[in-house]
């Protein structure tokens, strides 16, 4: 029988119960849900709300219950339709009327709303763990890669000489974003909604600090009907991950083009490659390539909460429960894809010459060649404009402009000297790049250094 029947004079009908039904997902917060009762019973029992020997015959119940689905799991009804009503109901099985006072000044919607917050509060953290060690593993590589020239490119097209190093740093400033906005996230969302009731709170003296406190929230929220509408929280992380996944697909797809045999910049470990069923020669990115495509489902579970959101009138409503499978499904992913991604660049070799070659190619000192001039004294327009007919007749030529005569270089401008090709070399057009973010070897170290204090900064707060 269910809870409510009192109201009803049918039984619900059996499509319908299923339909309704969230045990098939929110089954995983059963610990964040026991927790939160636990915290409830204790609050009610010193309010004098229930009797402190009933509320402490709740708590021992609700501890074994915690035990036996912990231990070897318990078969979850989906009559009782979610994890709330399951728990409840698998509390009065076992210690009788007491149970039937744990629901006294609550209501599903705080619970659930206590629920998915503590679940989430946990998560992050988990995530971020994931994160910074994707930063060791980037800054690893670019302590490495210090002096591996290769071309940065804009439009993919060969542009200006950087380093490997530099690369895997503008990465780590990327993730670096992504956990400082995990953390304004967990931030934003450590506070209780439990003692909201089902929208107006209850004429009960629930202490909802107590619970708050209990349950390891800042403060409680500040206001019952928007404490069991509001899924902001689930939102803010969702984009969080949206863009967390977005920086590693951006990566996942260079990965993907520095393997293939028009670049050949890395090569990736076998244990992080796959083969082909029916090409002997294949090496492929599956991992780089399921990255970048498990980033649409991650955005797909922000868009499914926006839109289930957006007409919502106050205060709960069942599409809400819509919430869960989508923001679960984002952060499994988001933990799946993290250390399998970190473990792939820990192990890729990188192939400095084959860097080198590429950097060779394509003209990517042609900047410095008119900064060259600029240094004589030329107006920048007028270098840029003498360099872009040098290139020109490389191009002509099958050239690069350090394969120049200095004659063709005096036969386009007087101000060349033998020294321009010291000025084109790429190791200085590199290191003469020395401002602050750029890809010298002093500027990445101290990008480095960057890194390396946000990292031990976390791992102190952790500790
Ligand atoms: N299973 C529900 C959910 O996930 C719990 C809240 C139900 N509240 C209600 N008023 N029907 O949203």
């Amino acid at each position: 029988m269910k809870l409510w029947a009192g109201r009803f004079q049918k039984e619900t009908d059996t499509l319908v119960n299923q339909f309704n039904s969230s045990i098939d997902f929110d089954s995983r917060l059963y610990r964040q849900d026991i927790e939160g009762s636990i915290a409830h019973a204790s609050m009610l029992g010193k309010q004098g709300i229930i009797e402190e020997h009933e509320a402490e015959k709740i708590i021992a119940g609700l501890r074994q219950i915690l035990a036996e689905i912990d231990g070897d799991g318990v078969e979850f009804s989906l009559d009782n339709e979610d994890i709330h009503m399951n728990i409840e109901a698998m509390l009065t099985g076992r210690i009788g009327d007491a149970g039937k006072r744990l629901h006294t000044a609550r209501s599903r919607n705080d619970q659930v709303a206590v629920d998915t917050r503590l679940y989430v509060k946990e998560e992050i953290p988990a995530i971020i763990g994931c994160v910074l060690e994707l930063e060791r593993v980037l800054v690893k590589k670019a302590k490495a890669n210090l002096d591996t020239v290769m071309p940065g490119y804009t439009h993919l097209q060969r542009a200006q000489p950087t380093t490997f190093a530099h690369y895997m740093m503008a990465y780590a400033n990327m993730f670096k974003r992504d956990v400082t906005r995990l953390e304004d996230c967990r931030t934003r969302l450590d506070e209780c909604p439990l003692g909201a009731g089902a929208l107006a709170a209850s004429t009960y003296p629930v202490d909802r600090f107590q619970t708050a406190n209990t349950l390891g929230f800042q403060k409680p929220t500040d206001n019952s009907m928007d404490s069991v509408s509001d899924r902001d929280y689930a939102i803010e992380l969702l984009s969080a991950l949206s863009i967390l996944m977005m920086h590693l697909s951006r990566f996942a797809e260079e990965i993907i083009l520095w393997c293939s045999w028009e670049f050949k910049f890395v090569d990736l470990d076998d244990a992080y490659s796959t083969g082909s069923s029916i090409m002997p020669q294949k090496k492929n990115p599956d991992v780089a390539e399921l990255v970048r495509g498990k980033t649409g489902r991650v955005y797909g579970s922000l868009i499914t909460l926006l839109t289930m959101m957006k007409g919502l009138p106050l205060a709960y409503n069942k599409d809400m429960q819509e919430d869960k499978e989508a923001l679960f499904d984002a952060i499994d992913t988001v933990e799946l894809c993290l250390p399998v991604f970190a473990a792939m660049v820990d192990t890729l070799t990188v192939r400095p010459r084959d860097m080198a070659r590429a950097a060779a190619g394509g003209f990517i000192n042609a900047t410095d060649c008119a900064d060259y001039l600029v240094r004589k004294g030329l107006p920048f327009r007028e270098a840029y404009m003498i360099v872009g007919r040098l290139v020109n007749l490389c191009i002509r030529t099958g050239d690069t402009l350090d394969t120049l005569t200095l004659k063709d270089f005096r036969a386009i401008s007087g101000l060349f000297d033998e020294d321009v090709y010291q000025a084109l070399a790429l190791k200085t057009c590199v290191n003469e790049r020395k401002v602050y973010g750029g890809p010298a070897r002093e500027s990445v170290l101290t990008q480095i250094g960057l890194i390396e204090d946000f990292i031990a900064q976390r791992k102190e707060e952790q500790a």
